[in-house]
């Protein structure tokens, strides 16, 4: 059953646990990804970014979508997720990443999101908080759960404070949820996006478990949530490059670290993209050198020369270009499509598998008292 944030972040806090949030930019991953979790029994947490709206409504250069265009591949997102995880016995939650603009969570939550984020990070606290406010009062009204961002994500290197510290101030975050009502916060300590975080990253735990702490004596329900924090695996990284990609030095979040703040931290929903990009770039590498025939098929020849060109490249999107059909609406033209398409789930389903054990909502979804958007929406009025 589809549901908002809200009745996952539940007993997420009350027992300390966390979900990993996962990044789809095709429905094989929404399909791989729900059949996961049923699997181990934990509840889902997928989600889209605008850019992979924008991707997902067929827009091949998505830098450059538009609201319309966005609409559209959330829709279509939407679509899938309903298709698979409306009857499924688990709770599936479909959450907007990094939403840029009112307008664009409006346009999710219409297309069928059950949550949303608002990233008003790089405003003045007092914007941040007004944007956030308004996306609150709609989303609300309509049972869907928000995300705020406080504080900016950057690469770091050094563990301590330095006078321009972007990192969250606990104060600040306590504030902030007062005047907001956000149901969730991410927050800066440390972590940043993508595959190159810096050698030996040691995250401020103490940032997370200060604003966690704050929270609590405040009583307010909030679950923090820890972005760019994919693992990136070194040998996913080494196995890339042998089967002929040129992926840089590259590091990720340990996780032992992960696991630390989920303990004491407060730490409930953390975000993963770039471990299911690498894993899906290495798995279909390994198509071409295992199963080379693939290549007599036109569509898969078209992918294998775009990667051949860009040995650097380990984002789907840049790939999957000739295949935009199978992407958005899951069409399997050929059999060789379909072994790539095996490929892209066996991968998402690697790193989902993986997070749910690490970050402990195995076997959990019999905790979530699972609620429709309407229910939510009365206990939001109340
Ligand atoms: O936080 C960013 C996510 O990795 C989404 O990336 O905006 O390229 O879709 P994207
Ligand atoms: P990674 O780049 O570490 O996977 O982070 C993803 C993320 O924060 C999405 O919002
Ligand atoms: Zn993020």
């Amino acid at each position: 059953m589809l549901t908002s944030l809200k009745p996952l972040l539940e007993p997420a806090i009350k027992h300390s646990f966390a979900y990993g949030a996962f990044n789809v930019n095709s429905v094989a991953q929404v399909e791989a990804a729900i059949r996961m979790h049923e699997i181990f029994k934990s509840p889902v947490l997928l989600q889209g970014a605008e850019l992979a709206n924008a991707f997902m409504a067929g827009r091949t250069d998505f830098m450059n979508g538009t609201l319309e265009e966005k609409a559209k591949g959330m829709k279509i997102i939407a679509d899938a997720v309903r298709k698979y995880g409306e009857d499924s016995p688990i709770p599936v939650v479909l959450h907007l990443d990094h939403g840029h603009s009112f307008e664009s969570c409006k346009a999710a939550i219409d297309a069928g999101y059950t949550s949303v984020m608002i990233d008003g990070s790089s405003k003045p606290i007092e914007e941040n908080m007004e944007l956030t406010r308004e996306v609150v009062k709609y989303a609300h009204a309509k049972g869907v759960s928000v995300e705020g961002e406080l504080g900016v994500l950057a690469g770091v290197e050094d563990n301590v404070f330095a006078e321009s510290s972007t990192y969250t101030h606990p104060l600040d975050a306590v504030r902030f949820v007062k005047n907001t009502g956000v149901d969730a916060l991410a927050i800066s300590y440390g972590t940043s996006h993508g595959a190159v975080k810096g050698k030996n990253v040691k995250l401020r735990k103490e940032i997370a478990i200060a604003i966690n702490e704050c929270l609590s004596h405040e009583r307010l329900f909030c679950g923090l949530v820890s972005h760019g924090s994919s693992n990136v695996p070194a040998e996913v990284v080494a196995e890339i490059n042998e089967l002929g990609g040129q992926i840089g030095e590259s590091h990720g979040i340990p996780i032992p670290q992960l696991k630390e703040v989920i303990q004491i931290g407060g730490i409930r929903k953390i975000n993963v993209d770039t471990d299911i990009r690498l894993a899906t770039t290495r798995n279909i590498r390994n198509l071409f050198v295992k199963h080379p025939e693939v290549l007599n098929d036109d569509l898969v020849a078209a992918i294998y020369e775009i990667m051949k060109k860009n040995p650097a490249a380990f984002d789907p999107r840049a790939y999957l270009i000739p295949i935009m059909d199978t992407v958005m609406y899951g069409t399997i033209p050929t059999p060789a499509v379909q072994k790539l398409v095996d490929a892209i789930k066996d991968a998402i389903m690697e790193v989902t598998g993986k997070m749910i054990v690490e970050f402990g909502s195995y076997h959990m979804a019999h905790l979530v008292k699972t609620r429709s958007l309407e229910e939510l929406a009365q206990e939001y009025q109340a």
